[in-house]
């Protein structure tokens, strides 16, 4: 049985962390930004890369070239695998450039007029698709609908919304969650976020705006947060980013792993991951 504990608590006396020194830009990238209407994309996408042939694509003339930020990229290709649904899920949308995007908007206000569009196509500039970070995915039968592809929640769709999570994605946009992101459900939508957070985030019931909130109370120096599964041991805290220095504290141990996000705000997310005694993995 999967083995799951959280737990909030101050680090262990003598625990040291060092500063690393983060390029401004930092703060406006990585698995954690949260975007949204209120909260643009601030930088430009890096590490992206086009679907290999193993994905299934659906064809469509807004995106030819379907392509994903590398580690979703990777995580969403063992996903699929997962759930053994490669000949079933298809990829329908991945990154979009703001001018994209802005065409999008445009085209659908003509065609599906403003409350459709505003309910289902983020404003320019405010898409997560412009992140990387997000794909839409499509039970394929031939074609699928650019805007709102077919992802009902039974067969290999079920599967893929079970096991997203263990893999890092979360469903981005729920009934329950509209009045928060602004949009309304999208059973097609799945952002990723990285390890543990989705799970926390499923097992909590947050969005990621409730999430970005949450976890800013465990600010360094305070009570940081604790994952335990079978295998890790993980830890998170929230670090300021307090202009005009942009060091944030890090553990320092040899052999302990982290990983930084901004959240596109006020502060990044530290998640460092501990082998636990007597794992042979991590
Ligand atoms: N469909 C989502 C909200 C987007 O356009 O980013
Ligand atoms: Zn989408």
């Amino acid at each position: 049985m999967t083995q799951w504990s959280i737990r909030e608590e101050a680090p262990p006396a003598g625990k040291d962390y060092v500063s690393v020194s983060l390029e401004k830009d930092q703060l406006y990238d990585g698995p954690l930004v949260l975007v949204n209407r209120d909260h643009p994309v601030r930088t430009l996408a890096r590490n992206i890369v086009a679907l290999p042939s193993g994905i299934l694509q659906a064809s469509n003339q807004e995106e030819p070239i379907i392509s994903l930020e590398a580690t979703c990229l990777a995580q969403l290709s063992s996903l699929i695998r997962a759930c053994r649904a490669s000949t079933k899920i298809a990829v329908v949308s991945g990154y979009r450039s703001l001018a994209s995007q802005k065409r999008l908007y445009e085209n659908s206000l003509r065609d599906n007029g403003e409350a459709f569009t505003e309910s289902y196509v983020a404003l320019p500039g405010a898409s997560e698709h412009q992140t990387g970070l997000a794909v839409d995915v499509g039970i394929y039968d031939g074609e699928l609908d650019y805007i709102r592809p077919s992802f009902p929640d039974q067969g290999a769709a079920a599967i893929f919304k079970r096991l997203a999570a263990k893999f890092g994605f979360i469903q981005r946009y729920s009934d329950n969650k509209t009045h928060l992101t602004g949009i309304a459900a999208e059973l097609w939508h799945f952002r990723y976020v990285g390890s543990p957070h989705a799970e926390l985030m499923e097992r909590e019931g947050l969005c990621l705006e409730e999430y970005t909130d949450f976890v800013r109370q465990y600010a360094y120096g305070g009570k940081h947060l604790y994952i335990e599964t079978n295998e890790t041991l993980s830890e998170i805290y929230f670090a300021e980013a307090s202009a005009p220095s942009v060091y944030v504290p890090v553990p320092s141990a040899r052999g302990e792993s982290w990983q930084l996000s901004g959240n596109n705000g006020d502060g990044y997310v530290v998640t460092a991951a501990y082998p636990k005694a007597g794992s042979r993995h991590g």
